[in-house]
């Protein structure tokens, strides 16, 4: 099976050793691919905002399925495009990538739908977000949210009127171009958040959707949450203490009117949904939806799944996937990044990589190879990733792996899954203060 794979990045990293590993004889391609992929396969120069160039590439190369790893190429129409051409895609049409690439949509989706969600009001005018903000009333923070893709970093959670107001005028005032133009307000939700992946395969006369384990990033820099906010520091799946009950939960309040909104809306689902949940005093509300895996929570993912990867997406793809529990080892994972010196205010690129022989899995994230030699090329550089019978192995798997992995400079959390252990020893559940 010829696959093409797109994006650069761990997650696409882990997806590949993933796919490598399917039964099948796989072949693959990534665009535009790094020097870690460019071991597990062709790399492609594609331009992935370019829906006429990836389409180009695939009538004349006809893969047999196209698996996307970002958002971006979905937002830009990559997937509508390709599927043009009869070829199969992992991965939402641009109409559907929205819930994504606009904040005002997906929120107008979960309230049409009756999803839970904070309260919130959509404001493209400068003297009404102004006066929302004087006369707010949903109480501190005040979150506000770029519509429209902003690299991760449109969303600012204000500790104050000014704060507020600052933001407000640099997001109107294109901070993030056009994609700021328009911004969410939102009342601030408290309690735990987690991150829920739904494969999906969704048309007008078929919905089949299959849950992933709940997983848990962590996005500040430093241990125990503090410090500025990363594209995540590490992950690890599932909780401990979330139960079946719980699961169920999400599933009944978030997934399931998801599902059928895709259906009333007449919107096609052909791939990954992962669900931004926070577990609130009031039970589980949807933060956000994103149409692709998390990174760094496929690395977690991919550690569990028990599956043929390529034929898991392939099914879907061909919109013949048939609901169905997945297949998953019985074991807790965890991912661990390995970011530059800098991150994430910048990256120290360049710096040659120790890489001894760590017995879990070595991903590639931000890295490139000269002389033979790997060298640090962004902030989240490589990953650890493994998976043990519980949380406090995959733990301890990990740390007797980090001394195998290193370079002056290398910034790592040492505690990721720690709280939730703590909580889980306690007895507590995820109804109890986090
Ligand atoms: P988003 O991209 O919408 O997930 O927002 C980025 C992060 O901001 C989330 O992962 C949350 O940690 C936080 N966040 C977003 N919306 C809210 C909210 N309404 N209340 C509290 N935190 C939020
Ligand atoms: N780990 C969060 C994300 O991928 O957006």
């Amino acid at each position: 099976m010829k696959i093409l794979l797109l994006g650069s990045g761990g997650r696409e990293h882990a997806l590949a050793l993933k796919l490598r590993a399917s039964s099948a004889a796989v072949e693959l391609v990534s665009a535009p691919g790094s020097d870690a992929l460019a071991e597990l396969g062709a790399c492609a120069k594609l331009d992935l905002e370019k829906p006429a160039e990836v389409a180009q590439w695939c009538a004349a190369h006809r893969p047999d399925l196209v698996v996307a790893g970002p958002e971006v190429p979905l937002v830009a129409g990559v997937a509508d495009a390709v599927r043009a051409l009869g070829i199969p895609v992992f991965g939402h049409d641009a109409a559907t990538a929205h819930l994504e690439g606009s904040k005002a949509f997906a929120k107008a989706f979960m309230q049409r739908h009756g999803i839970p969600t904070a309260a919130s009001h959509t404001i493209s005018d400068l003297a009404a977000g102004e006066a929302l903000i004087r006369g707010w009333a949903h109480g501190y923070p005040i979150v506000l949210k770029a519509d429209g893709l902003a690299a991760g970093k449109g969303v600012v959670l204000a500790q104050t009127q000014t704060e507020a107001l600052e933001t407000f005028r640099a997001f109107m005032a294109g901070q993030f171009g056009d994609a700021s133009r328009t911004v969410v307000f939102e009342a601030p939700l408290v309690g735990m958040e987690l991150s829920l992946h739904v494969l999906v395969d969704v048309d007008a006369g078929h919905a089949a959707y299959a849950l992933l384990p709940a997983c848990q990033d962590h996005k500040r820099i430093f241990d125990d949450d503090r410090g500025p906010n990363t594209g995540g520091m590490g992950a690890f799946g599932p909780l401990p203490f979330l139960s079946p009950e719980d699961i169920e939960r999400m599933r009944t309040d978030l997934v399931e009117p998801t599902v059928k909104g895709l259906q009333k809306d007449g919107l096609v689902a052909r791939g990954v949904l992962f669900l931004g949940v926070m577990w609130t005093a009031k039970g589980p509300e949807l933060l956000e939806y994103n149409v692709r895996f998390g990174d760094p929570e496929t690395q977690v993912l991919m550690q569990l799944l028990d599956e043929d990867l390529a034929s898991l997406l392939l099914e879907v793809a061909e919109g013949r996937f048939v609901a169905r529990p997945l297949k998953l080892k019985p074991h807790t994972a965890i991912a661990v990044v390995l970011a530059a010196e800098d991150y994430p205010e910048g990256a120290r690129k360049g710096v040659p990589i120790h890489v001894g022989e760590p017995a879990v899995t070595l991903i590639h994230a931000g890295t490139r190879k000269q002389d033979g030699q790997w060298l640090t090329n962004g902030g989240r550089v490589m990953n650890l990733a493994t998976s043990a019978p519980d949380l406090t192995a995959a733990r301890a798997a990990i740390e007797a792996a980090l001394p195998q992995v290193h370079w002056p400079g290398m910034q790592v959390r040492r505690d990721i899954g720690l709280k939730a252990l703590r909580h889980a020893q306690a007895g507590k559940t995820i109804q109890d203060a986090w």
